[in-house]
């Protein structure tokens, strides 16, 4: 796999530098080609949600049931079609292709080809197994890669690279230059300009959290460095043309609105923390590998959020509360290059219940929404997970069924620790709404060295639902003793408890002590409390990680 990373085609390298490259060492590459192939989903990031399973293939017992499973998969001729492809493309000398050619192989009538830089690939038997779909890669057939994997980044992997690396059929002929406009078709182009502060997890799509020092610094949390979340470029809205469609009800009448027919509405404003189900995955990943962006605990913030009550907005369009199940789906106005756009989806009751204080918001701290958190206007849902906050909103209709959209439906999901990608099912679990109680330790940083004598420990806590945080115990040694920190931030309302709870705890450093095991937990006034380890809550996605935070410190002597 190493060689496949150092010769990562990369977009820096002319293309004349990079054939240059690849032609000199692939003969070599190809016969040290590895002999295992593994057949996994392409995603480790929210954006694309693995929906194949993970076969591996080698020379071991476990490529007969890796063999097995593919062959029930995808049928045994396809696949012993596709072994046979693949010991010839590793046993022949490379074939040289021109553009028009690999142009003329775009529909499984003629089989389908791609390119990443100089190499052509035969994608054919790939396609149905393709993580975001068919039609997805379909897009593609016949030409580059590079434009999909510059709005999709997570392709950019060596386990994606490796996959790929076993269909390929040749190479590009070098008088075929990459065209132009490969060069400057960048997706993220028009992307806002980002807080330095903010530790980046994924550039593109864009995805970063503060850094814990500066996480509670505040109880409300600068704009600027407000975690954000995209799965998609960032659009550029323009206001005066901005529209946002209500569909009504059968026979009702449906809303075309304007900002200024928004601010016409009263105004509402609350304080929401907004937390994605991703927060502090890396601590789930430590425990064993799962497939999502690795957030700190930085995957939160709060804000003043004004806008437009839902349910006002929906009783305007005719909509009222039905006895039968209904939803309220919401698209964003960000969209792949099928026109696919993010979406979510709210049960009908929450957003039509006043005291539930959904939010059409286009302030965030008094100022306009920036544009990374949905200029002109997003949904803001307290007490729900941030993935059903949908920013840059365009359509709200009141639906049967929740969204069908993939974040609704193949995503933010829970499962147990036992499920893995071979095994899972994302329709047999609920999608995720209200969030766990959750909190974490922002001071002092893990292998810090504390002062003897006293220690200050700060954090968050925060309960999803509007329940209330009523406690944090922090101990110093590992959960064995432990101390009741003072809660700070707003009185919070009974069950519209929508903010975290900054706390802090100073205490003394046991005399001796040459390190400290710190720990927290809170509790919110339902009495959940947070489960002491991630094992029993490791789930394939690493979402709802809320076990008991740790902190490990060195005491100055
Ligand atoms: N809305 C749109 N249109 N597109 C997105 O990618 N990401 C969602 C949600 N709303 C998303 C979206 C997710 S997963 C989260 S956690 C929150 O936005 C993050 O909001 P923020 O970026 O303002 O913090």
């Amino acid at each position: 796999m190493a060689n496949l990373v150092n010769l990562r085609p990369s977009l820096s390298l002319s293309y004349d530098q990079e054939c240059a490259a690849k032609r000199t060492s692939l003969s070599s590459r190809l016969k040290s080609a590895p002999s295992r192939l593994y057949i996994r989903a392409c995603s480790t990031d929210d954006s694309l949600q693995p929906q194949c399973p993970s076969l591996a293939f080698s020379g071991d017992n476990s490529s007969t049931r890796g063999w097995k499973v593919m062959g029930t998969l995808l049928g045994l001729g396809a696949v012993l079609a596709y072994h046979d492809h693949r010991c010839r493309a590793t046993q022949e000398s490379p074939h040289v292709y021109t553009r028009e050619e690999v142009r003329s192989h775009s529909s499984p009538e003629t089989r389908i080809w791609v390119t990443l830089g100089c190499e052509v690939f035969d994608v054919t038997e790939f396609v149905d197994l393709h993580p975001g779909g068919p039609s997805k890669l379909m897009l593609a057939a016949g030409g580059p890669l590079e434009p999909f994997w510059a709005l999709y980044a997570v392709h950019n992997q060596p386990h994606v690279r490796e996959m790929l690396a076993q269909y390929k059929i040749g190479e590009l002929s070098p008088e075929d230059k990459v065209p132009s406009t490969l060069k400057t078709s960048d997706p993220y182009i028009d992307d806002p300009v980002r807080h330095p502060a903010l530790k980046v997890n994924s550039q593109r799509p864009f995805n970063a959290e503060p850094p814990p020092e500066l996480l509670t610094e505040n109880y409300i949390t600068p704009n600027p460095i407000f975690f954000t979340r995209n799965h998609l470029p960032v659009p550029n809205l323009d206001p005066e043309t901005y529209r946002l469609h209500v569909v009504g009800p059968p026979g009702g009448q449906s809303l075309c609105l304007s900002l200024d027919d928004l601010y016409k509405f009263p105004k509402h404003e609350i304080t929401v923390t907004l937390q994605c189900a991703g927060n502090r995955r890396s601590e789930m990943t430590q425990f064993k590998e799962v497939r999502g962006l690795e957030w700190n605990i930085g995957a939160i913030s709060t804000a003043r959020w004004a806008g437009a009550r839902l349910c006002d907005v929906l009783a305007k369009a005719g909509h009222q509360l039905c006895e039968t199940e209904a939803h309220v789906c919401f698209e964003g106005l960000d969209s792949d290059p099928t026109g696919t756009a993010y979406g979510a989806s709210i049960p009908l009751a929450r957003a039509m219940d006043p005291e539930a204080e959904v939010l059409l918001a286009y302030e965030m701290n008094g100022q306009p929404l920036p544009r990374d958190h949905g200029f002109p206007v997003r949904v803001v849902v307290p007490g729900v997970v941030g993935a059903r906050h949908v920013k840059w909103l365009g359509k709200v209709s009141v639906e049967p069924e929740e969204s069908y959209s993939h974040w609704q439906r193949r995503d933010y999901k829970g499962f147990s620790p036992s499920v893995d990608w071979d095994t899972v099912d994302f329709d047999s679990a609920p999608s995720i709404q209200e969030l766990p109680v959750q909190s974490a330790i922002t001071e002092p940083k893990d292998g810090e060295t504390v002062q003897s004598g006293e220690v200050t420990i700060k954090g968050y806590a925060w309960s999803g639902g509007g329940r209330a945080v009523v406690r944090v115990d922090v101990s110093l040694d590992g959960g064995l003793t432990w101390h009741v920190a003072e809660l700070d931030g707003e009185e919070q309302r009974p069950r519209k408890a929508w903010a975290w709870r900054l706390w802090q705890l100073q205490a003394p450093v046991p005399a001796g002590r040459k390190e400290l095991n710190i720990v927290c937990k809170a509790v919110d006034d339902s009495y959940n409390v947070q489960p002491d380890t991630v094992a029993p809550i490791w789930n394939l996605r690493g979402v709802l990680s809320n076990a008991w935070h740790r902190v490990h410190v060195h005491v100055a002597p």
